[in-house]
C-alpha cells in the first residue's frame, strides 16, 4: 500500500486486528486496543502484570496480525548491551570484524521481564527506542521501520531486580496491565487449549508492515484541535500540583496523551479526537511517569488513583469533533 489510507480504513484494518488478536487471547480487549493504539502512534509499550496472564502470548499475536517479524528477549541480570544490539565479530577468513546484529535488529522486539536487566543493558535498550538506531563502538545502525517495542515487568517482585527509573519508564508511551480473564474466559484458554492440542496458540497476519507503516502515515495526518491539546496540557500539569506527587508527567508525557487519544480516535473510525478519548487513555500514558512523595508511596497511593482523580477534576473543553466535520 502506498497511498495514505482514509480514517475509514485505518479504523477497518485496526479492527480487523483487533478481532484477530481475539482469537487467541482472551479477554483483554482494552489493552490490547490501548497497545494498538500507541503501535500507530509510534510509540511502545510496557506491559506490567503479574506472571501467567497472557503478556507475552498478546505481544506475540499483536506483531504477528501486524505483519511485524518478533523476536523475544528474556531479560537477565547477566545479559550485557551487546545481547541486545549485537557486537563485531572476528571473521578468520578475511581477518575483519563484523558486525553482527543482535536480536533487537527486529519490527517487534518483545524485552521479558525488563526489571530483570542491569541498568547498564536497559539503558541500551531504551536508547534503541528513543532513537531507532543502535550504537556499537561508535557506529550507528538503524532500526527496521516501523520499529517497535512490547516489554513486561512484574509489579510484585523486588527481589533481584533493577526497577526502571522513572525518566527511563518516561520513554513508554503507555503502561499497561492486562488483568485477569473472568471464569468464562479463563474456562475458553483452557478448552482452547485443550482443542488445539499443543501450547502455542498462534495467529494469521492481517497487514503487513508496509501497510503498518501507511497506517501510521495516517494518524499522523489526523487534525487535533488546540482545546483537545489544551486539555491534554491541563491534565499533565495538574500531575506536577498534586500534593501526592513529587515529580509529575512532562511535556513527553502530555505529547504522548494527545497521540494515543488521537490513535484511539482513529481506531473508532474518528478523524476528531474527543475530551473522552483524552481520558480513556490518560491513566495508561501518564500513572507510570509520576514520582510520588515519600509520605504518598508510604501510604500506598497508586498514581493510577491520582490520575483518575485528576481526570475527575481537570475541567475538559466541550466535545469538539462535530466542528471540525
Ligand atoms: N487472556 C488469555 N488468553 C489466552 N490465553 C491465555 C490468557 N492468559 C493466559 N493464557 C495462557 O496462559 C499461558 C501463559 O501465557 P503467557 O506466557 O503469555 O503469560 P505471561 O503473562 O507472558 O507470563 P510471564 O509474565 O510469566 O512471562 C499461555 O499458555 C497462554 O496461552
Ligand atoms: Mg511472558
Amino acid at each position: 500500500m502506498t497511498d495514505t489510507p482514509s480514517v475509514a480504513e485505518i479504523s477497518r484494518l485496526a479492527n480487523r486486528v483487533l478481532d484477530r488478536v481475539g482469537t487467541v487471547v482472551v479477554g483483554m480487549r482494552e489493552p490490547l486496543e490501548a497497545a494498538l493504539a500507541t503501535i500507530l502512534a509510534g510509540g511502545h509499550v510496557l506491559f506490567e502484570d503479574v506472571p501467567g496472564l497472557g503478556k507475552t502470548l498478546a505481544a506475540r499475536s499483536i506483531a504477528t496480525a501486524l505483519g511485524l517479524e518478533f523476536r523475544r528477549l528474556q531479560c537477565t541480570p547477566d545479559l550485557l548491551p551487546s545481547d541486545i544490539t549485537g557486537s563485531f565479530v572476528y571473521q578468520p577468513a578475511t581477518g575483519e570484524f563484523v558486525f553482527r546484529e543482535g536480536p533487537i535488529f527486529t519490527g517487534l522486539f518483545l524485552a521479558d521481564e525488563i526489571n530483570r536487566t542491569a541498568p547498564k543493558t536497559q539503558s541500551a535498550l531504551l536508547e534503541a527506542m528513543a532513537e531507532g538506531q543502535v550504537t556499537v563502538e561508535g557506529r550507528s545502525y538503524p532500526l527496521p521501520t516501523p520499529f517497535h517495542v512490547i516489554a513486561t515487568s512484574n509489579p510484585i517482585e523486588f527481589e533481584g531486580t533493577y526497577q526502571l527509573p522513572e525518566a527511563q519508564l518516561d520513554r513508554f508511551m503507555v503502561r499497561l496491565a492486562v488483568g485477569y480473564p473472568d471464569r468464562d474466559g479463563e474456562q475458553q484458554v483452557l478448552l482452547a487449549r485443550v482443542a488445539r492440542r499443543h501450547e502455542v496458540a498462534t495467529v494469521e497476519p492481517v497487514v503487513d508492515a508496509g501497510t503498518l507503516a501507511a497506517m501510521q502515515a495516517g494518524v499522523e495526518t489526523v487534525h487535533v484541535d488546540p482545546d483537545i491539546a489544551r486539555y491534554c496540557v491541563d491534565l499533565a500539569a495538574a500531575t506536577r500540583r498534586h500534593p501526592s506527587i513529587q515529580v509529575g508527567a512532562s511535556p513527553r508525557g502530555s505529547q504522548g496523551l494527545m497521540l494515543v487519544a488521537r490513535a484511539r480516535a482513529v481506531i473508532a473510525g474518528r478523524d476528531f479526537v474527543t475530551p473522552d478519548d483524552v481520558k480513556a487513555v490518560a491513566s495508561s500514558v501518564l500513572a507510570h511517569r509520576l514520582s510520588l512523595t515519600a509520605q504518598a508511596w508510604a501510604t500506598g497511593v497508586d498514581p493510577r488513583d491520582v490520575v483518575a482523580e485528576l481526570v475527575s477534576q481537570v475541567a475538559g473543553p466541550p466535545a469538539v469533533g462535530a466542528r471540525a466535520l
